[in-house]
């Protein structure tokens, strides 16, 4: 391996090493950098000439990115393996630490787990204002916990409440609160490092000036005196800590309370016994809960994989996007064009009259106003972005655009008649996109005189929070519109998987035979508390009562029904949805559905129960895992048709799209995941089952029952990632026309 690291040190006995890993982007600690580091380490200790050392990284708007999850990730299955890298972890930050001379981390860029905690090992941090800084611990999303001296030196750093949040979240900062933590001790303006990293090493090096350094660090105050400084101050902290983390993760997540204990166990103790006890607790984790990690970190993965996939094979290339117009201003057209002017481009919003158009602005200008409430922007930054946004009544401006989202309501005819207006006004290479939820990309691509450059581009509500877009296209829709589309999402902070043509696309497909599940119990009697707290007791993120009153019940109704014409009996749209959307309870929006709301509060709506009287319910004793059964089992029999049709060609993918598009629990791994570990015996069997129970809507699909009889899993599948156009044969449902 050629060297990572490059030592330099000039006249004035400044040294400066240099990490820059060789055919990578980004720096990331594997084991042979690690041995690397730690013989310059060694080297280092006896140099007499150099007077402090700086260590910066050879990569753009990268320090470095953590520990390598590729030699990692092996290891939560072999302790021993484990052990020696955690070890080998903290002797070499330990040396660096009792380095006879200052070390100081120049950050520039992303500094996350291995490379904040090799940061903290240093004397001195400075942190660069380059908008892509970020300091961070993000371990536990990955399921483990900082294991190279992390949740010992940081919480000694910055104060136990700011280091355990930081820890137990796995967010990172920015460099102005990694400043205003005293994580960093010196902030520089980016593009001057060069003069000002030489004026803090300076100041360092005076005894005064190092005093003064140091007695930034120190926490003066009362709350920190009361909180930190005596027991019963510290127990409040790691109560709260606790309840916080109980709160957010549901006690889902095992990674968070391990490491809330073990700094609790260590908090004041010195530090090799608080590093001793790092070890022994990664390595108690590591037996217990490596299912768990394994899951997250596989996922981590597919996310990776993802970012590199272009969707679809093309050599032809990408078309340019510089600006966009947004067709519908209603809750995804406002939402998609506040994403798009948050990422800088020019957007041209239409509407039928300026006064849905003004609330659609209104939309767009209340997310502004979050995000700089929230501190994601400032006002002057937010009042730019606003200013990209420009509203229009008929087609002005719409020749100008590369691209044309249509996010006008969900009907074909109008929607037709829109292309049809479209394909008049817009430039020949101009891309058209719709973010229909239930008609078929195929059956729309009919209005068009180009249909190659029309596709679907399905963005989930909210948009601001749901990070998924299905990228659509027919049969006809060329190859680099799709690839074009691909890279388009990525641009704005999405994450793009491309699927076959459907009604429902995949998510929706699979996402309501769960949901509509759920809505057969409540019929047959289950009571809604049972059903929700079934549901979120498997880790769903919220019950379908609660998502279908947030989405609109008449939104929930007309996709279901739109999804019985297409798939016929069973995915039958339960009659109670049909009874809620006649009588207009239509979910938040108008303050009623299955719940009532007032303010933040809600309460169960008396008139649901009038309603389930119609169906004479009997009140089924099931247990809690039978419902998670009948709910889980029967989106994993729609996600094998999905599979079977070459809707998609991953499991991995399928997986990654439920977690994105629905909240499906990350820790579970996946759908089909959850499904191989159930086994697939068992699946095929629970489904045969319900079938006889409750009817053919439950009959397993081909493929189940294939691998049953072959003994295969979904993960041993022979997995295409990337579609090929040519051969993305169109699901039988698809040629319907819905909505
Ligand atoms: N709401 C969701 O959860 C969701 C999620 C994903 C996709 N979708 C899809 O997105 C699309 C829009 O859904 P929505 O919930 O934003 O609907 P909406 O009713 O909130 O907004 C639709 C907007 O389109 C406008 N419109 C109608 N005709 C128009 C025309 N000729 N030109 C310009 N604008 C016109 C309407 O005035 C309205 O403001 C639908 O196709 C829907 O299926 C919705």
């Amino acid at each position: 391996m050629s060297s990572a690291f490059t030592l330099t040190v000039d006249s004035q006995g400044i040294g400066t090493l240099v990490f820059d890993l060789p055919n990578e982007k980004v720096n990331k600690f594997s084991m042979p950098v690690m041995e690397e580091l730690e013989k310059i380490v060694d080297s280092l200790k006896s140099r007499t000439d150099i007077k402090v050392l700086l260590i910066k990284s050879g990569k753009p708007d990268i320090f470095i990115a953590g520990a390598d999850l590729h030699g990692f990730g092996p290891a939560f299955k072999d302790p021993p393996l484990l052990e020696k890298l955690i070890r080998q972890g903290h002797r070499t930050f330990n040396k660096i630490e009792q380095l006879p001379f200052p070390t100081i981390a120049v950050i520039n860029g992303v500094c996350l787990g291995g490379g904040l905690e090799f940061a903290l090992a240093c004397n001195y941090r400075i942190v660069t204002d380059n908008p892509k800084t970020s300091l961070g611990l993000p371990e536990v999303t990955l399921g483990i916990f900082p294991g190279w001296g992390g949740t010992q030196r940081l919480p000694k750093l910055i104060g136990l409440t700011e280091g355990l949040g930081m820890i137990l979240s796995g967010k990172p900062v920015n460099a102005f609160k990694a400043w205003k933590l005293h994580l960093a001790d010196a902030i520089v303006p980016w593009q001057f490092q060069d003069e000002k990293v030489p004026e803090f090493v300076s100041l360092i090096l005076t005894e005064n000036g190092k005093k003064k350094v140091l007695s930034k660090r120190q926490r003066s105050g009362i709350l920190p005196f009361l909180l930190e400084k005596n027991p019963l101050g510290r127990a409040f902290v790691f109560h709260q800590a606790k309840k916080d983390v109980l709160s957010k993760t549901k006690g889902h997540y095992i990674a968070p309370l391990v490491a809330l204990d073990l700094i609790k166990d260590t908090y004041g103790k010195s530090q090799p016994e608080g590093l001793e006890k790092e070890i022994s607790t990664i390595l108690t984790h590591s037996k217990k809960s490596s299912g768990q990690a394994q899951n997250l970190i596989d996922l981590f993965f597919v996310q990776e994989s993802l970012k590199k996939d272009p969707g679809v094979k093309t050599t032809a290339p990408l078309l340019p996007v510089k600006s966009v117009a947004v067709l519908g201003a209603g809750t995804m057209g406002a939402g998609i064009a506040w994403l798009l002017t948050n990422n800088n481009y020019p957007v041209r919003l239409k509407d039928i009259n300026w006064e849905v158009l003004g609330k659609g602005f209104g939309h767009v200008s209340s997310l502004f106003y979050k995000g700089v409430k929230n501190k994601k922007l400032k006002p002057s930054e937010s009042s730019l972005k606003f200013q990209l946004l420009s509203g229009t009544v008929d087609y002005s401006g719409f020749k100008n655009v590369d691209l044309v989202i249509e996010a006008a309501v969900e009907n074909i005819e109008l929607k037709n008649k829109i292309f049809h207006e479209l394909e008049g006004v817009v430039r020949p290479n101009a891309i058209i996109a719709t973010n229909t939820s239930s008609l078929t990309i195929e059956a729309m691509s009919k209005a068009f005189a180009h249909p190659e450059r029309f596709l679907g581009m399905h963005f989930f509500n909210p948009v601001n929070k749901m990070p998924l877009v299905e990228v659509v296209g027919s049969t006809k829709t060329s190859p680099e519109v799709i690839a074009t589309a691909v890279e388009f999402c990525k641009k704005i902070g999405k994450t793009p998987i491309v699927v076959g043509d459907c009604a429902g696309f995949l998510v929706n497909r699979i996402f309501v035979a769960g949901a509509n599940e759920v809505m057969w119990m409540f019929q047959e009697g289950v009571p809604m508390k049972q059903l929700e707290k079934a549901m979120l007791d498997f880790g769903m993120p919220m019950s379908p009562f609660e998502l279908s009153d947030e989405v609109g019940n008449d939104v929930s109704y007309k996709v279901s029904k739109a999804l019985e014409t297409a798939y016929g009996e069973r995915m039958h749209c339960p009659e109670i949805l049909h009874e809620v959307y006649e009588r207009k309870l239509f979910g938040k929006k108008i303050d009623k559905g299955f719940y009532i709301y007032k303010g933040k509060d809600k309460k169960p709506n008396p008139e649901i129960n009038k309603i389930l009287s119609i169906f004479c319910p009997k009140n089924p004793e099931l247990t809690d895992s039978m419902i998670q059964d009948r709910m889980i089992l029967s989106m994993v029999n729609e996600a094998a048709r999905c599979l079977q049709e070459k809707i998609i060609g991953s499991p991995a993918y399928l997986d990654m799209a439920m977690i994105l598009g629905t909240g499906f629990p990350p820790f579970r791994g996946g759908l089909l995941k959850y499904a191989d570990e159930l086994g697939i015996e068992y699946v095929v069997t629970e489904l045969k089952n319900f079938e006889r129970l409750y009817g053919p809507r439950f009959a397993p699909a081909q493929l189940l029952l294939d691998m049953q009889k072959s003994g295969g899993k979904f993960y041993s599948m022979p997995s295409k990632q990337t579609q090929e156009q040519s051969s993305r044969p169109l699901a039988k449902a698809s040629a319907s026309t819905l909505g």
